[in-house]
């Protein structure tokens, strides 16, 4: 049983799903694949992506990235969503899932334990290496802060930060020696390119959080999967594995000359 890595499907784009279902039917059956979040905003696209891949892989693992818990799509509250906020929306997506038998809590993939780790940025985790930003600027620019609706005190970015982070505390002990633990957002700022290079100048503001370094560490991981910035990365630091293996949207993987879809094993 092999396990393979891949995130932001973002099926949304109908090319994007369609190399989802061009995965092969035979190839993969004994296999495992890690989801690591932005499949769609929208609850019945997820679905489609997901279905697909459950026909396809043994077991799949999915942890949902800040795409999947908008709740607006720019032209208006999303018609499939009946739920105001961005947690009740992470609540259906999660029972979709279960619908489906897509895995989202700790298990055991034979030797192996599989943790998925909830997360959300916090906009002063690369300030040590790449400087504070506006945040003005970054709320303008960044659609999760017209998209995604929180209530209460997960209005303010700190807060929802923990919020997420305290959703992994009960998950970082098991038995397995061997762990491979998945997340959305990035554990460190080191996984982002230098900003010069960066479209999106203000990305390392809302990339990641070290409440996920802290926590892989806890959790003894020897590999780490991630997704959200788009940038295909495989690199070790202090002795942790870092995998982001992203479908991207249709003109990034064109930009990178990747054609097809492509599965990264980390297991
Ligand atoms: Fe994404
Ligand atoms: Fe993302």
């Amino acid at each position: 049983m092999r396990i393979f890595a891949i995130s932001d499907l973002h099926v949304d784009f109908a090319a994007n799903l369609a190399l989802v279902r061009s995965l092969s039917s035979v190839d993969y059956v004994a296999d495992v694949l890690l989801v690591a979040g932005d499949a769609s905003h929208r609850l019945d696209r997820a679905a489609a992506a997901l279905t697909a891949l459950r026909q396809r892989f043994a077991r799949v693992f999915f942890v949902p990235g800040n795409h999947d818990l908008w709740v607006d799509d720019g032209e208006g509250p999303l018609a499939d969503a009946a739920v105001e906020t961005s947690l009740q929306r992470m609540a259906s997506l999660e029972g979709l899932c279960r619908q489906l038998g897509v895995e989202t809590e700790p298990a055991a993939v034979g030797e192996i334990r599989v943790v998925p780790l909830y997360g959300w940025y916090e906009t002063t985790f690369s300030d040590r290496l790449h400087g504070d930003a506006p945040m003005d600027r970054i709320s303008r620019r960044w659609a999760d802060f017209k998209r995604c609706r929180w209530s209460g005190d997960l209005a303010e970015d700190d807060v929802r930060c923990h919020y997420f982070a305290r959703l992994n505390e009960d998950r970082l002990t098991g038995a397995q020696e061997h762990v491979i633990t998945f997340s959305h957002f990035l554990p460190r700022p080191e996984l982002l390119p230098p900003v010069q290079v960066l479209r999106f100048k203000e990305l390392p503001h809302v990339s990641g959080t070290d409440h996920l370094e802290r926590q892989l560490r806890a959790a003894g991981a020897r590999v780490h999967v991630f997704g959200h910035t788009h940038i295909p990365w495989d690199v070790t630091m202090d002795g942790v594995r870092y995998v982001q293996n992203p479908l991207s949207y249709p003109h990034e993987r064109k930009r990178r000359r990747q054609e097809g879809i492509r599965l990264v094993q980390v297991g």
